[in-house]
């Protein structure tokens, strides 16, 4: 090497000593030239390195250890933070439960004890019936509010079993719009029905896709309180081609802003107002959807109202595809 390239060279060899070990040796080549600039001599110079090179190897090893420790520490530490964020939630669940059942009970509790001095008062005449007939009506709003509150858990927390059966979905659309029909009307909504009349029967459980499309008009009728009244438009049809229905509501409302899209089936997203929302509903509808092999889906722009678009598939009973727990 050193002829070849004129210049110094170092290499290291092996050697084995007299006791049979593998020494390391570093061997230093410098060439010392003649008067006619040819190689007239070399210099060697050999080093014992072994002990160098165990050093390193010591180091090395020492640092891949402390990698190792470090990447496990991470772990734990991710793992501990992913258990926390769990707990996080539970916790902020836990808060929204209590905040959201507290409220209307207490409601209740009043008109109870108004209604129980006036009786003890004996200060009965039908002034005083319009009043209780006006707090009782209160009252089964309150306790409607904190039974939709625990159907709402009960199906975020998966624990009712999906049981399936035969689900006009046309029918279905009609009994919940009848069940919200105070809500629409408190919220000025007019109805734009767009019902496919052939629809097919689907294998789903009635009282989850219920809940789904509670879920939807409340949302489609609260969104349009803000633009005082508009029209929802609920669409059916048969994806023939996808073996599947499609259940759509518009509706005219503010829409929605591109940064809440991502976030909008998250469990406790809302932009409503403490005590109006919990931020269940999507949550609870993308699960069920999810459940029943479905997909849902939503499309807005700000000032151009949402669209909620949720499709089934349309399981033969006998084959049983939904992947519900059993
Ligand atoms: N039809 C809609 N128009 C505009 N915004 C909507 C609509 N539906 C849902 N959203 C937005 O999605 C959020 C989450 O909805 P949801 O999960 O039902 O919780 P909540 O109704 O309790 O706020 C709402 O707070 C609202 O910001
Ligand atoms: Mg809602």
């Amino acid at each position: 090497e050193v002829i070849k390239n004129r210049k110094a060279d170092q290499q290291i060899l092996t050697r084995v000593d007299h006791k049979g070990r593998v020494r390391y040796i570093e061997v230093t080549m410098f060439p010392i030239w003649g008067e006619k600039g040819e190689i007239s001599k070399f210099i060697e110079i050999s080093r014992d390195i072994t002990d160098k090179k165990k050093k390193e190897e010591q180091i090395r090893q020492r640092l891949e250890r402390m990698v190792e420790e470090r990447t496990r520490e991470l772990r734990q530490t991710h793992e501990k933070l992913l258990h926390q964020d769990k707990m996080a939630s539970l916790g902020k669940l836990a808060a929204s439960v209590v905040h959201e059942i507290n409220n209307p009970v207490a409601g209740m509790l009043n008109f109870i004890l108004l209604m129980k001095r006036i009786l003890e008062e004996k200060d009965f005449d039908t002034r005083t019936a319009d009043q209780f007939l006006q707090y009782l009506g209160l009252m089964e709003a309150e306790t409607r509010r904190v039974s939709r509150i625990a159907s709402n858990l009960l199906a975020f927390s998966r624990e009712s079993k999906l049981e399936l059966k035969h689900v006009d979905m046309n029918r279905l659309v009609e009994r919940t719009l009848l069940l919200n029909a105070n809500l629409l009307k408190i919220n000025r909504v007019r109805l734009k029905k767009l019902q496919d009349p052939d629809l097919p029967e689907i294998m789903a459980s009635e009282d989850q896709l219920q809940q789904v499309l509670m879920n939807l008009i409340s949302n489609a009728a609260e969104a349009m309180e803000s633009t005082d009244g508009g029209t929802l438009t609920v669409e059916t049809r048969h994806l023939k081609k996808d073996k599947a229905i499609m259940v759509s509501f518009s509706d005219t409302g503010p829409g929605i802003p591109q940064k809440n899209i991502s976030k909008l089936f998250e469990p406790f997203f809302t932009t409503k107002k403490k005590g109006k929302g919990v931020g269940l509903g999507l949550s609870v509808a993308y699960g069920i959807v999810e459940e029943h092999g479905g997909t849902i889906k939503v499309e807005s722009s700000p000032g151009g109202g949402a669209t909620f678009r949720v499709v089934l598939p349309i399981i033969d009973a006998k084959q049983g595809g939904a992947h519900g727990q059993s």
